[in-house]
């Protein structure tokens, strides 16, 4: 569905190295029906051709203070009334300071200034301007408006050659994002929660069983169900990953805590995907001091944890239940059991053997089981994000017909 046809989105680029990815972004919005009026900062005019822009929109490029659109009697107050969606990408920390503050000295600025539509601010800088107390300040301030909303920025390799936070987030990433404001998704009106990580059980202060998960398919189903229009609370063990954008992150270390997080909010959701690589046992009684290194053996005594998707799926008022199964080996036997015998509507069986699949890995391969059906939809290995919306593919279908919250299961 073409969530953009006939949209007008302002694109606001300023003067960041980021602003040659923002064509990618232009075209994926014009691809996808909007009309998109470029305006550029001077600085940002200076790294990108505003040609560019201007053939991958068809529309004339306003640069610094503008002046193409007033001589045909358009005005900033005209721009900002007439978008349904400004985005600033990249909005470099001038920019933000500007807005945060009501600046208006520049086309863009002023349109923002003169709009009542929402803003999506995609910032990208240097790690060390981004996380500057002023900048944290600005950021405060535009975060707490209801019309501004903020993707990334990301971590990873910046342009100044550093390593850390600052990178813009993916044209992709803002593409759908700007899909979520302009139109209601799929999954609009729907409550998803979701697990994903792996879970910390201490042995001592230092010491904890963990496993592999890195918490990459749990994120991508966050992230794709957002997309989509839900609201999404992802209740994540510890990992590395940062959380998507929308989405109420609710950070957890051991299953007891992910179990308590999971039960108070299981009544007001929809669906629970359980992607969390649960600790199925934890030591009975963890160490109040670090245990000294005696040279002989040690002995933990281990307990069972709760199964928080066992638990779920003996509740009366229960969303619909979605599990995983990771075996080592032909995962379709166990998940079968494991789909009857926690009365889940569908489980996603992966062999966590396989390499390049699984545990850390940005790719899974998957079979995908429903309640009461013999057939199985075994997917092809592809990246994590793919096999995330090919389960919400699943998950729409069984949906159908039912609102929010709990429903009756006898
Ligand atoms: O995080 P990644 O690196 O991206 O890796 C993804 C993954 C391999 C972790 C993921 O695809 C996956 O398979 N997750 C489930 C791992 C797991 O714990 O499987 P299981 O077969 O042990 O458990 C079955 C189901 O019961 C799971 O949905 C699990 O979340 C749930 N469970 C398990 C134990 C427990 N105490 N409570 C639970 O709810």
């Amino acid at each position: 569905m073409q969530l953009c046809r006939d949209k007008t989105v302002l694109l606001g680029v300023s003067g960041g190295i980021a602003a040659y990815r923002s064509c990618e972004l232009a075209r994926l919005l014009v691809k996808d029906g909007a009309r998109v009026q470029v305006v550029m900062t001077e600085a940002a005019a200076e790294l990108v051709g505003p040609l560019t822009f201007q053939a991958l929109t068809g529309r004339p490029v306003e640069v610094g203070r503008g002046g193409k659109l007033a001589a045909s009697g358009m005005t900033h107050i005209d721009l900002g009334r007439d978008s349904q969606l400004i985005i600033i990408a990249p909005a470099t920390g001038n920019t933000l300071a500007k807005l945060a503050h009501g600046l208006a000295d520049n086309l863009l600025t002023s349109s923002v200034l003169a709009s009542t539509c929402p803003v999506l601010l995609a910032p990208a800088m240097n790690t060390r301007m981004w996380k500057n107390e002023l900048t944290r300040r600005n950021m405060k301030i535009l975060s707490s408006l209801k019309r501004f909303q903020v993707v990334g920025p990301a971590s990873g390799q910046l342009a100044c050659g550093e390593e850390g936070t600052g990178r813009m987030s993916e044209p992709a990433e803002l593409f759908q994002a700007s899909r979520c404001l302009l139109g209601p998704g799929s999954l609009s009106g729907r409550r998803l929660l979701v697990t994903a990580g792996p879970t910390h059980e201490p042995i001592d202060p230092v010491r904890v069983i963990a496993n592999r998960s890195s918490g990459k398919m749990g994120y991508a189903l966050a992230r794709a169900a957002r997309r989509r229009g839900a609201r999404v609370c992802l209740i994540s063990g510890p990992t590395s990953l940062t959380a998507p954008w929308d989405v109420e992150l609710v950070a957890v270390e051991t299953a007891a805590q992910m179990a308590r997080q999971v039960s108070r909010r299981l009544a007001g959701s929809d669906v629970l995907i359980m992607t969390a690589a649960v600790a199925d046992y934890a030591p009975s009684r963890p160490a109040r001091k670090k245990l000294k290194k005696a040279g002989k053996n040690l002995t933990i005594e281990l307990q069972p944890t709760t199964d928080i998707l066992a638990a779920a799926g003996k509740r009366k008022h229960r969303p619909l239940l979605v599990g995983f199964a990771a075996e080592t080996g032909s995962p379709l036997g166990e998940a079968r059991r494991k789909l009857a015998d926690k009365n889940l509507d569908m489980i996603v069986a992966n062999d966590v053997g396989q390499a390049g699949s699984g545990f850390g890995s940005d790719d899974n391969q998957v079979h995908i089981l429903g309640r009461g059906q013999d057939r199985v939809d075994s997917l092809p290995l592809l990246p994590k994000q793919e096999v995330a919306e090919q389960i919400l593919d699943r998950v729409e279908r069984l949906l159908p017909g039912r609102r929010t919250s709990s429903r009756k299961r006898g």
